[in-house]
C-alpha cells in the first residue's frame, strides 16, 4: 500500500486546477440506465471509484468507453442484460445503491446487494428501499440483497408518481428518487429533498436528456415522468470538496494560492468559517484566491448541515486548521456518527483535541510536529496531508488508498505549489 510522506513548514503559493465532482459524477454515471442512448460526461476525474462503478454498469450491460487524458466517459446501455448488482462491487462503493432506482425505473426490475458497513457510521440506505416503495415497488430483503420489482398490477409494471417527504436529509435518496421519478407515470414531488449542487448538476443532465424537473436546488423537487429519456453530453460540476480540501492548504501554511475554476457558490460555508479564522477568499477571473492574512488564525466553531450549511465532507480539515488556531473551537459533525477518527491522529502531531458526544473541543497549538499518522477514510486523509503540510519535520501518511479515491493528482497538485511531498509506493 502506497503512502505519502510531507516535509511541512512551507507556505503555498500558486495555482491548483480543480476536478470534477466525484459524488455528482457517480450519479451521473447511473443516469446512463435512464435511456437506450448515449450519455457523455466530460470533466471526469480520474479516481478508483469511477473505475468501480463503470465495472458495475459494465455488468450490468453497459458498453463503457473512459478516455482517462480526456476525462470523458462515453456509456450506453442498450439492454440491461443482467439487472443484478453484485456484493463484490457494491461493497466497494456505497454509492452503487444509486443503481436501483433507475433499473427499476427502466425495466421494472433490479436486484442490488445491500451496502455493509461504513467508517463513517452506519449509513444505512432505508430511505432510498422506503421512497421507492412508496412509488410503487416491491422489495424482498433476502441472503444480502434487496431484490426490487414493480409488479404487472402497478401501471404494467412502471413505478407510480408520488408525493413523498425524506424523514432526514439524504443526498443519496434523493439522487435515486429523482432518476427513478423520471420515468415514472404521473407527476413526483420530493419533499425535504437534499440541495447539494450535486443534485442541481444531476437535474440538469436528467433535464437535458428530457425529464422534465422542476425545483431542483431548493427542498422541493417536482418531476413529470416521460415515456423515455435521450442520451446527451454533460459537463461534471466542479468538486467542491476537492476545492474546499485544497483552499485549507493556503490557510494553514500562511500561503497565497488560486483554485482554477473554483467557485465561490459552491464553498460560501467554508469561505464564511475562513473568512472568521482570518483567511480571505476572493473571486478572481480564474476562479477563486485564497490567502492567510498576518498573523495567527482565530478559532473558529462549525456544525455539519445539509448544504448550504457547512459540509460533513470539509469537517476533518477544518479541525486540522483549527489545530493552530489562537483559542479554542469546538466542532460538531451532525450527519455521520463516527466521523472523528482523524483525532487521534492528528494528537500524534501534537494537536489538542477532546471529544465529547458529537462535538471536537479543538484548542490551538502553536506548532504541529511531523509524525506517522493512519488514513482511515477519504476527508481524514486528506486532513493529515493538510496538517502535514503546516507541521515542523516529517508526516508520513499511510493507507492512502482512501485518499486516491477522491482526490487525483494530489501530490502534483500540492507540489505544483511548492510543497514538499512525494508518494512512497510499496507494501505496508
Ligand atoms: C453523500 O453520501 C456523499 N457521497 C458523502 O460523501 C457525503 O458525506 C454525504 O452525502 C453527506 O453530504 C456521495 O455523494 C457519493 P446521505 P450519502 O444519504 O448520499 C442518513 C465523501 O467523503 N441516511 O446524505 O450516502 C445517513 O446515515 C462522502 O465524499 C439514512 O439514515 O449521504 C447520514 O447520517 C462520504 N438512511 C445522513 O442520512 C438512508 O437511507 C445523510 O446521508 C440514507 C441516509
Amino acid at each position: 500500500m502506497d503512502k505519502i510522506a510531507v516535509t511541512g513548514g512551507r507556505a503555498l503559493h500558486g495555482s491548483i486546477p480543480v476536478s470534477g465532482s466525484k459524488n455528482a459524477c457517480l450519479p451521473l454515471m447511473t443516469a446512463a440506465l435512464l435511456t437506450d442512448q448515449t450519455l457523455t460526461l466530460t470533466n471526469v476525474p480520474n479516481l478508483a471509484d469511477i473505475g468501480t462503478l463503470s465495472s458495475l454498469l459494465g455488468s450490468l450491460g453497459a458498453s463503457v468507453t473512459h478516455d482517462r487524458d480526456a476525462n470523458r466517459l462515453d456509456l450506453r446501455v442498450a439492454r440491461l442484460s443482467s439487472p443484478l448488482a453484485h456484493y463484490d462491487i457494491v461493497r466497494k462503493m456505497r454509492a452503487s445503491i444509486l443503481v436501483l432506482g433507475p433499473m427499476l425505473a427502466r425495466d421494472g426490475a433490479g436486484t442490488v446487494s445491500l451496502p455493509g458497513g461504513c467508517a463513517i457510521g452506519a449509513r444505512p440506505v432505508d430511505l432510498h428501499l422506503r421512497g421507492l416503495e412508496a412509488m410503487g415497488a416491491t422489495l424482498d430483503l433476502r441472503d444480502g440483497y434487496v431484490h426490487a420489482s414493480v409488479p404487472r398490477s402497478v401501471n404494467g409494471g412502471r413505478l407510480r408518481g408520488v408525493s413523498y417527504r425524506f424523514p432526514v436529509v439524504s443526498v443519496g435518496a434523493t439522487e435515486n428518487l429523482l432518476m427513478a421519478a423520471t420515468l415514472a407515470r404521473g407527476t413526483t414531488r420530493l419533499v425535504n429533498a437534499a440541495r447539494e449542487p450535486e443534485i442541481v448538476d444531476l437535474a440538469e443532465c436528467l433535464s437535458s436528456m428530457g425529464a422534465q424537473i422542476e425545483g431542483a436546488g431548493t427542498s422541493t423537487i417536482e418531476i413529470e415522468g416521460v415515456d423515455a429519456l435521450s442520451g446527451t453530453e454533460h459537463r461534471v460540476i466542479a468538486d467542491r470538496i476537492e476545492m474546499g480540501s485544497f483552499m485549507i492548504a493556503p490557510a494553514i501554511t500562511g500561503g497565497d494560492v488560486i483554485l482554477e475554476g473554483g467557485r465561490l457558490d459552491l464553498v460560501s460555508s467554508l469561505a464564511e468559517a475562513l473568512d472568521a479564522a482570518g483567511v480571505s477568499v476572493e473571486e478572481v477571473p480564474q476562479g477563486l484566491r485564497v490567502r492567510r492574512r498576518n498573523g495567527r488564525l482565530n478559532p473558529v466553531s462549525i456544525v455539519t448541515e445539509p448544504f448550504p450549511g457547512y459540509a460533513t465532507d470539509l469537517q476533518a480539515q477544518m479541525m486540522a486548521l483549527m489545530t493552530l488556531a489562537e483559542g479554542t473551537s469546538s466542532i460538531t459533525e451532525q450527519i455521520f456518527e463516527n466521523r472523528f477518527m482523524h483525532v487521534p491522529e492528528l494528537g500524534r502531531m501534537g494537536a489538542k483535541i477532546e471529544i465529547t458526544g458529537n462535538t471536537a473541543q479543538v484548542t490551538g497549538v502553536e506548532s504541529l510536529r511531523g509524525a506517522p499518522v493512519m488514513a482511515t477514510d477519504l476527508r481524514a486523509s486528506i486532513s493529515l496531508l493538510l496538517a502535514g503540510l503546516a507541521a515542523q519535520g516529517e508526516t508520513v501518511v499511510s493507507r492512502v488508498y482512501h485518499l486516491d479515491r477522491g482526490y487525483e493528482r494530489v501530490e502534483e497538485k500540492l507540489r505544483a505549489c511548492g510543497a514538499s511531498i512525494e508518494r512512497i509506493s510499496g507494501d505496508d
